[in-house]
């Protein structure tokens, strides 16, 4: 099912490469995004609780553009207004763990800054690492430890691309200050959406962690784990795109636990997260 991943994939992208798919959108639409949006596993539905979508692009009709594979990944690109806002929306993102670089993966961050989105929304379903997550809860991220960039696996390796930003970029604010107050604001006016904040853990998958690994993401301080997101963010804030983070706690991630996470649980909290996720993203667009 879905794509084949290519045998040298691509491990850096040029401004060529990059404004080629630039291209492909603009023969599509006109829309001149502000915001960015990337749906991650299980949230797919997150696009029907209000955005007004003027054209839809589905990925394979994008040069370079990483394809999904895996289900609850639908896999198109949505541009149109959301109260009141531009956006750029991804219903479903490329993951290393597919056989893709971090080049390809983070390409569609690239295409975002070079359509002039200032403001990236990413959100995805993480393990609760913090005992006091349940399934279905939102976290906020409010920082996050790169695991698989530190040892080497960075969107960033290869050539600088100056157009974007510096060779040693900062990652002091990854997730901005002020869009989390917002979020927090946002969350505490509606009902019902319980929202946590803490250190997202990016592991590169697609094996779950064993209780060791588990024990050791809680102890360097860790509070969601998951396999997406960490690479986006990073080629985000080396263009200078602000960021807010929103992970979906679709299971614990706790060593004790007789369950184990299946890929079918994590969809399911989706389906709880869904609405929740929904109406905290509408809320922030709403007073940006
Ligand atoms: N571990 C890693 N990634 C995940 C998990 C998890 O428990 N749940 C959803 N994504």
């Amino acid at each position: 099912m879905g794509a084949r991943p290519e045998l040298h994939p691509p491990e850096y992208f040029d401004l060529v490469a990059i404004d080629r798919v630039v291209d492909a959108i603009r023969e599509v639409s006109a829309l001149q995004p502000r915001v960015g949006l990337i749906l991650g596993s299980g949230l797919a539905a997150v696009v029907e609780h209000g955005m007004e979508v003027e054209s839809s692009i589905p990925y394979e009709d994008l040069p370079y553009w990483p394809m999904t594979s895996i289900l609850g990944h639908p896999g198109k690109l949505f541009l149109g207004h959301w109260a009141g806002q531009p956006v750029m929306l991804m219903q479903g993102r490329a993951h290393y763990y597919e056989g893709y670089t971090m080049a390809q993966v983070t390409l569609p961050v690239r295409v975002m800054q070079r359509m002039g989105v200032e403001i990236l929304i990413v959100t995805n379903a993480a393990g609760g690492l913090n005992p006091a997550f349940e399934p279905g809860d939102l976290m906020l991220i409010r920082d996050h430890i790169n695991l698989v960039g530190m040892v080497g696996l960075s969107p960033l390796r290869g050539p600088n691309l100056e157009t974007f930003g510096p060779r040693f970029p900062s990652m002091r604010h990854a997730y901005d200050p002020e869009l989390r107050a917002l979020a927090r604001q946002v969350a505490e006016e509606l009902e019902d959406i319980p929202l946590h904040e803490g250190v997202y853990v990016g592991l590169a998958g697609p094996q779950f962690e064993t209780p060791a690994e588990l024990r050791f993401l809680r102890s360097i301080g860790g509070d969601a784990v998951g396999m997406s997101t960490v690479g986006e963010v990073t080629v985000a804030r080396h263009g200078g795109t602000r960021v807010l983070g929103i992970s979906g706690i679709s299971n614990k991630a706790v060593w004790d636990e007789e369950l184990e996470p299946t890929h079918e649980e994590v969809l399911e909290a989706g389906r709880v997260m869904v609405p929740r996720m929904a109406r905290l993203i509408e809320g922030v667009l709403r007073r940006l």
